[in-house]
């Protein structure tokens, strides 16, 4: 796990953008999972600039949503398709049909569920996984107690996510308690992973997830498990960090270090 702690909430979002980028100028067509919530939007608008400025491309690029809230339509303005195409779909050029954002709204949860693993599978796999973290150590929607092989499947929300989500909805009430949800196991076959996090909210659960054991109840801490996964914090989400300084240390080092 690589750890880059940045001092700011933009610093941590050009960063994350410059190491998406770097993957599309490898690889033009390349697929990308895709997050929701308040965190990765700098990373987001970091990546709108660079296609409007320096002429970023995502023609050829295909994406996979982590997970959409159960019973929101998609024109819902707390659901997760009207949360991407507002703050990154629109402002692209990803053709539309190769934008995959689980179904809230299917009449079959489980046909649906198969049907996503296998479209990301002949799409060849995803190439970049960006992942924000629930301060319950969750990723996606893999609440604590969720396998570390899970599959895309139907979730129902811990009340910590609940309360957590509930500032964007007129009332707790309105927060949906299940949602579709790509699992632990299906999150590790990204050939790369990129998970961001900012503020004190989320300095426990990054604790736990980059130095705790491996456990389903922080399910982050699963990443440790990951061969290519880089950990972005900015100062406040990496303030328990005990190995801050180590982390630091590599990244200072790194310009200097021998190539692989
Ligand atoms: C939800 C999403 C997660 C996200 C988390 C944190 O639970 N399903 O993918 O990482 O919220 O959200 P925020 O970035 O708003 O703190």
């Amino acid at each position: 796990m690589e750890v880059i702690c940045c001092k700011t909430y933009d610093e941590m979002s050009r960063e994350a953008a410059r190491a998406v980028a770097q993957v599309l100028n490898a690889k033009p067509d390349a697929v990308l999972g895709m997050a929701t919530g308040s965190t990765p939007l700098g990373l987001y608008q970091e990546l709108v600039r660079m296609h409007k400025k320096e002429g970023l491309d995502f023609s050829q690029v295909t994406t996979f949503n982590l997970d959409e809230y159960v019973g929101l339509p998609t024109t819902h303005d707390q659901s997760y398709h009207y949360f991407m195409h507002e703050n990154f779909f629109k402002h692209v050029n990803i053709p539309l049909q190769n934008i995959h954002i689980p179904s809230g709204t299917t009449s079959n949860y489980h046909a649906f569920c198969e049907w996503f693993e296998k479209r990301i599978v002949d799409a060849g796999g995803i190439d970049a996984q960006i992942l924000g973290i629930g301060s319950d150590g969750h990723i996606a929607f893999n609440e604590p107690g969720s396998s570390l092989s899970s599959r895309t499947r139907l979730k129902t929300l811990a009340k910590q996510t609940i309360d957590d989500n509930a500032r964007f909805f007129s009332s707790r009430e309105q927060v949906p308690i299940y949602a579709i949800t790509m699992g632990v196991g299906t999150i590790l076959e990204a050939r790369k992973i990129l998970l961001l996090a900012n503020g004190k909210k989320k300095a426990d659960a990054v604790a736990q997830a980059v130095e705790g054991p491996v456990t389903s109840m922080i399910t982050a801490s699963a990443l440790q498990l990951h061969p290519d996964s880089t950990v972005f914090v900015d100062d406040d989400a990496a303030g328990k960090l005990k190995m801050r300084e180590y982390f630091d240390w590599v990244q200072k080092n790194k310009p200097g270090a021998p190539k692989v």
